[in-house]
């Protein structure tokens, strides 16, 4: 055609007839097959996309202040050592959120992931969260269990749904008080299948020079607010993130200036609006699941970091096909990755 100027119009092919078709459908291909190998990074940028906005004022409500959560240690009814991370010293100390009666799930992680003490190098503890059950035999069973493994902590507190917020807030002034060196503190439900490894390999790359990380997945939280009308969003990580020493301690300092109301905020509500106001953003990371399952597959479990509503049955048995064979090619897990999010998405 001789008004087409563009270069492309040149090629021989293009002249052919159907090539165009061709040349269309191999576009569409690599297109595709990009945004499969990418999706982490496209996630990524459309979440970065979505937080422009910027977070309006918030309210927690009126309560009684803050008991301060800067830890005196009788507030801890079981504990390991005081010593254990002088000893240990721990590059990453992993805090599961358990409750008393999950004693199935905490036997699970420590045969599974819990196990891993050395990954790429450093140093990783598992310990474990909880508070106080109001059954004596449970208590008990606490008592047995926190002496058998010594990796039990125990907050002064009633464990409940409600308590969630004294948990965490617990367990981060136990890592304040006696594990005050440790670079990193993972925050992470009982019932997440967490890799170490991917988190370290992620950080490497990423995260390596910040100081104030509060990473995990972002999702958008209403907290409480003062006028119905006003429109207020907040960032918040669910149930699993990591937090720096510098951005743990300014999240602690800033929850214990913020008044405790009754019922307490959840738990990820409450830790937002303490990192809100402690000036930390939060980062978000496409390799911890939240919202939809992330559907199994050996080479997309091997890339993400946390992935939650795992059974102990499936703790066991993706753990062990993940960790057996020998690792993923880098494009192989791309591709599964990417192909493992589009099946949450589309939910099959
Ligand atoms: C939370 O824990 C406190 C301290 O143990 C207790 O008094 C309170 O009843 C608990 N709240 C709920 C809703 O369980």
């Amino acid at each position: 055609h001789s008004s087409c100027r563009l270069p492309c119009c040149r090629f021989q092919f293009w002249k052919r007839k159907g090539s165009a078709v061709t040349f269309a459908c191999v576009m569409v291909l690599l297109a595709a097959l990009s945004t499969l190998l990418f999706v982490d990074a496209i996630e990524s940028w459309a979440v970065s996309m979505s937080r422009t906005k910027g977070v309006a004022g918030v309210w927690v409500g009126p309560g009684p202040p803050n008991r301060g959560f800067l830890s005196p240690p009788e507030e801890y009814l079981l504990m390991p050592s005081p010593l254990v991370c002088q000893r240990a010293k721990p590059y990453l100390i992993v805090m599961v959120t358990t409750a008393p009666a999950h004693w199935q799930a905490r036997q699970v992680i420590r045969e599974t992931w819990g196990e891993e003490t050395e990954v790429r190098g450093r140093r990783v503890m598992t310990l474990f969260m909880v508070g106080q059950s109001l059954d004596p035999g449970l208590s008990k069973q606490l008592v047995a269990e926190a002496r058998d493994h010594g990796d039990v902590v125990q907050g002064r507190f009633l464990d409940s749904y409600a308590n969630l917020t004294l948990k965490t807030l617990s367990l981060l002034g136990w890592v304040h008080r006696f594990c005050r060196e440790v670079p990193f503190v993972a925050k992470v439900d009982d019932d997440v299948l967490f890799n170490a490894g991917a988190l370290l390999h992620y950080l490497n790359r990423n995260h390596r020079t910040e100081s104030d990380l509060y990473l995990g997945r972002v999702h958008v939280r209403v907290p409480p607010k003062r006028k119905p009308t006003s429109r207020h969003y907040l960032p918040a990580l669910g149930t699993a993130y990591i937090l720096s020493r510098a951005a743990a301690r300014k999240i602690l300092q800033a929850a214990s200036t913020l008044p405790l109301p009754d019922p307490l905020p959840p738990e990820d509500v409450f830790v937002g609006l303490s990192a809100l106001e402690a000036g930390i953003v939060p980062h978000h990371c496409p390799l911890f699941s939240g919202g939809p399952g992330v559907p199994y597959s050996r080479c997309c479990y091997q890339a993400m970091v946390s992935v939650h509503h795992t059974s102990p049955e499936e703790m066991v048995r993706f753990w062990t096909e993940v960790h057996s064979i020998p690792p993923c090619s880098w494009l192989s897990m791309k591709a599964s990755l990417g192909l493992c999010k589009v099946r949450a998405l589309v939910g099959m």
